[in-house]
């Protein structure tokens, strides 16, 4: 086990910027910000019910999970051509990169799309190009995963992996996303024992404003791997200790939560608790055009309100490429580079 070596706290910021980390959790079509959703709109003659960007953010005040989804399908209406779906994942890794994520697995939504004609391999290629123009040129690893949108029928999501296994090495793995209240795990087993069949990773949001039943599902039902959100596993003492036990990952998103009021006050976030149980935690973004932060704003504020040390830091980073779906090779070099910045910062002190 690594010792973590004694950081100063007024350095924890800079450090928690620096650290190479891995983002497992990023719909990308929640990266598209308001600036680039009115220039994709004049490229493609569309019209905005706002009048300008100022007035699109400020329509981003959320009550609950419903009331930010109606207005992120709405936003990825200006998606119509290759070249949109390219540029917008090309900005999302650009950021990325400059928080210095060196890898991403990017959750993509092929249902709102294909739904307004849009056909998927518009979506797929479009994104996958920008992965891979990000590994030559920004030097930051990316995959993809589809995910299913769960206020639609199993049958309909049959449909989508029909339509986009002729580009099966485009993504590695399918997910649940949308509404989770009233479309529990359930809902989706033949699809995901398909998916499972073909050799596509699964994960699956459950526990975000669901019970912790959700996350049993998700679980013993589609037998996914990792768990999106996941942060009501807290109500159930059994539950956190197979969380515990097997290491399945959760990726929690701090400033999601707080914006879409699962938690209010991040100060009452239970992240802490969650990795001090020894759960396999990670910190990531969602949706972040839409929820006031990238990666390292979610880690910077997260730290912040709950007062978390340089400790917490290290194995966020380290259960963040434990997590990840990439190479052991890969892994153990990243694991490498972070023990790297570690002594770095002790160094200049
Ligand atoms: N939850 C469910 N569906 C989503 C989310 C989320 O946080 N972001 C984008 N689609
Ligand atoms: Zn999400």
């Amino acid at each position: 086990m690594f010792k973590i070596p004694p950081i100063a706290p007024e350095r924890l910021p800079a450090l928690l910027r620096a650290i190479p980390k891995a983002e497992l959790h990023i719909h990308i079509e929640g990266s598209l910000e308001p600036e680039l959703i009115f220039a994709l709109a004049q490229r493609n003659g569309q019209m905005l019910p706002y009048p300008s960007v100022e007035a699109l953010r400020s329509a981003y005040a959320f009550t609950n999970l419903q009331s930010f989804l109606d207005i992120y399908y709405a936003g990825a209406s200006v998606l119509l051509h290759e070249q949109d779906f390219y540029d917008m994942a090309r900005a999302y890794l650009a950021r990325a990169a400059a928080d210095n994520v060196v890898h991403a697995e990017i959750f993509f939504d092929p249902q709102t799309h294909t739904a307004r004609g849009v056909p998927i391999e518009t979506v797929i290629n479009g994104l996958h190009r920008a992965c891979e123009d990000a590994r030559t040129l920004l030097g930051i690893s990316a995959s993809l995963i589809l995910c299913f949108l769960r206020h639609l029928s199993e049958e309909e999501a049959f449909a989508t992996l029909e339509q986009a296994l002729p580009l099966q090495d485009k993504f590695i793995g399918v997910g649940l996303d949308s509404s989770e209240l009233g479309h529990p795990p359930e809902k989706f087993a033949r699809v995901f024992a398909r998916c499972r069949e073909l050799g596509l990773h699964l994960v699956a949001h459950a526990g975000e404003e669901g019970p912790p039943a959700s996350i049993w599902s998700a679980l013993d039902v589609l037998k996914v791997e990792r768990i999106d959100h996941g942060v009501q596993a807290f109500k159930d003492a059994t539950l956190m200790q197979r969380l515990a036990q097997s290491r399945t990952p959760l990726t929690v998103c701090p400033l999601s939560n707080q914006k879409l009021c699962v938690f209010p006050d991040l100060k009452d976030h239970n992240l802490r608790p969650l990795l001090e149980a020894g759960l396999c935690a990670t910190v990531n973004s969602d949706d972040p055009a839409y929820f006031g932060g990238y990666i390292n704003d979610n880690f910077t504020q997260v730290f912040a309100a709950t007062g978390m040390t340089a400790r917490h830091a290290y194995q966020l980073a380290s259960n963040s490429f434990e997590a990840s779906f990439a190479s052991e090779p890969d892994k153990r070099r990243w694991q490498h580079q972070l023990k790297e910045v570690f002594e770095r910062f002790v160094e200049y002190d």
